[in-house]
């Protein structure tokens, strides 16, 4: 049954890159603890905004993607705003900054413990937030520590997400 053989040969498993990377490893983990943390959103439904959000339509296109991304996608939302007593999120503080409830799973790593505010994006410019959102860092910045994850979006995505949080 020589013909089969490639057949039953099942594919080497090949760890992926982003998760040999330790300090992407603890960002996988966080997110997870983070998510698992997450109440569901009082609001329910989806924006109805994100049925347009891919349509061509320049800016106020970009904004409603942006908004899709950074509460859907991303998850921004779920560490850079704060919550009740409960851990549900409070509709007038999302992305005015959080606070991290957890420690590191792993002794002596960097953590932070705050996720900055991200409304109207003080102190940052557009290119700031899409060198962030698409290499993980901004040059001539300490790159932020996890839980923060280390993203590599593309440019455009990026850019939805910093013209969404410019306006808010
Ligand atoms: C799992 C939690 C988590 C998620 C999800 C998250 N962040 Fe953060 N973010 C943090 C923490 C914590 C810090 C603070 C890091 C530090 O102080 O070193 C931070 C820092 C930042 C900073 C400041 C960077 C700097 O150089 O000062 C920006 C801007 C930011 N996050 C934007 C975002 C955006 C945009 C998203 C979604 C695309 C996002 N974050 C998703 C936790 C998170």
């Amino acid at each position: 049954m020589a013909s089969y053989a490639p057949m039953l040969t099942l594919p080497r498993f090949r760890p992926s890159p982003l998760l040999t990377w330790r300090r992407s490893a603890t960002s996988v983990v966080a997110l997870s603890l983070a998510f698992a943390l997450a109440q569901p959103s009082r609001s329910g439904a989806a924006p109805a905004s994100q049925a347009n959000a891919t349509q061509p339509g320049g800016a106020s296109a970009a904004v409603a993607r942006g908004e899709y991304l950074a509460n859907r996608v991303a998850m921004c939302v779920q560490c850079h705003s704060m919550r009740d007593d409960k851990g549900v999120i409070l509709d007038s503080k999302k992305f005015r900054g959080g606070v991290i409830p957890f420690k590191s799973p792993w002794p002596d790593s960097e953590w932070a413990y705050q996720a900055p505010s991200l409304a109207g994006l003080a102190g940052f410019t557009d290119a700031q937030i899409v060198a962030l959102l698409t290499e993980g860092r901004i040059a001539g910045r300490q790159a932020p520590r996890p839980p923060m994850p280390p993203f590599r979006m593309s440019a455009d995505d990026a850019a939805a997400i910093a013209a969404y949080l410019k306006g808010l």
